[in-house]
C-alpha cells in the first residue's frame, strides 16, 4: 500500500512537472533575422525603426533609389559613409558615418534587410557582392 501511495505521488508530481514546463504562451514568437539586429544596433538611432529618418537631419530608407537601386553605390555608402549629397532633392545635417568596421556578410545582411523593409523590395545583397566593392576601395 505505501509502495502505491508513493507511485501515485511520483505520478502526481511528474504531472506537475510537465504541467509547468510547458511554455507559458504558444504565441507565435517573431524571432528577428540578423539584419534586423544588426539595423537596430547601428542605424536605427538615425534612420528610425520605420526607416523614416529625421526631417533635415537623416534621410529616409523608404522611397529611394539610393536602397533599391544599383548595389554597388548603396554598399559603398556603408562602406565610406556618405555627406553632403542631396537625396531626393533634399540636403541633411548629419553625416552618414562609414561602417566598413562590419564584415562583409553583416553588410550585405544589414542592406538585404533594408532593402526588403520600410515598402522596399528590392533583391539580397550577398557577401560576395560587398566584398568585390570592397576590395576595389
Ligand atoms: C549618425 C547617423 C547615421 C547612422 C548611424 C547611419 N546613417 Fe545612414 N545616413 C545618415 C545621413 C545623415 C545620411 C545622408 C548623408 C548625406 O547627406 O550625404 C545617410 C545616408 C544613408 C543612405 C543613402 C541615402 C538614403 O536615404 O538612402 C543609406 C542607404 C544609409 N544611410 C543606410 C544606413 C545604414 C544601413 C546604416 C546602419 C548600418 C546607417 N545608414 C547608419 C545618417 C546615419
Amino acid at each position: 500500500m505505501k509502495q502505491r501511495l508513493a507511485f501515485l505521488f511520483c505520478l502526481l508530481v511528474s504531472g506537475v512537472m510537465a504541467q509547468t514546463t510547458k511554455p507559458a504562451s504558444t504565441a507565435k514568437v517573431a524571432t528577428k533575422t540578423p539584419g534586423q539586429l544588426l539595423y537596430e544596433q547601428h542605424c536605427l538611432t538615425c534612420h528610425q525603426a520605420n526607416g523614416s529618418g529625421v526631417p533635415n537631419l537623416n534621410p529616409p530608407l523608404r522611397n529611394t533609389d539610393w536602397v533599391t537601386g544599383d548595389k554597388t553605390r548603396l554598399i559603398n555608402v556603408l562602406l565610406n559613409g556618405l555627406q553632403g549629397q542631396e537625396i531626393e532633392g533634399e540636403v541633411y545635417d548629419n553625416a552618414m558615418p562609414a561602417h566598413d568596421f562590419l564584415n562583409d556578410q553583416q553588410i550585405a545582411d544589414v542592406l538585404t534587410y533594408i532593402r526588403s523593409s520600410f515598402g522596399n523590395k528590392a533583391e539580397a545583397v550577398t557577401a560576395d557582392q560587398v566584398k568585390t566593392v570592397r576590395v576595389k576601395k
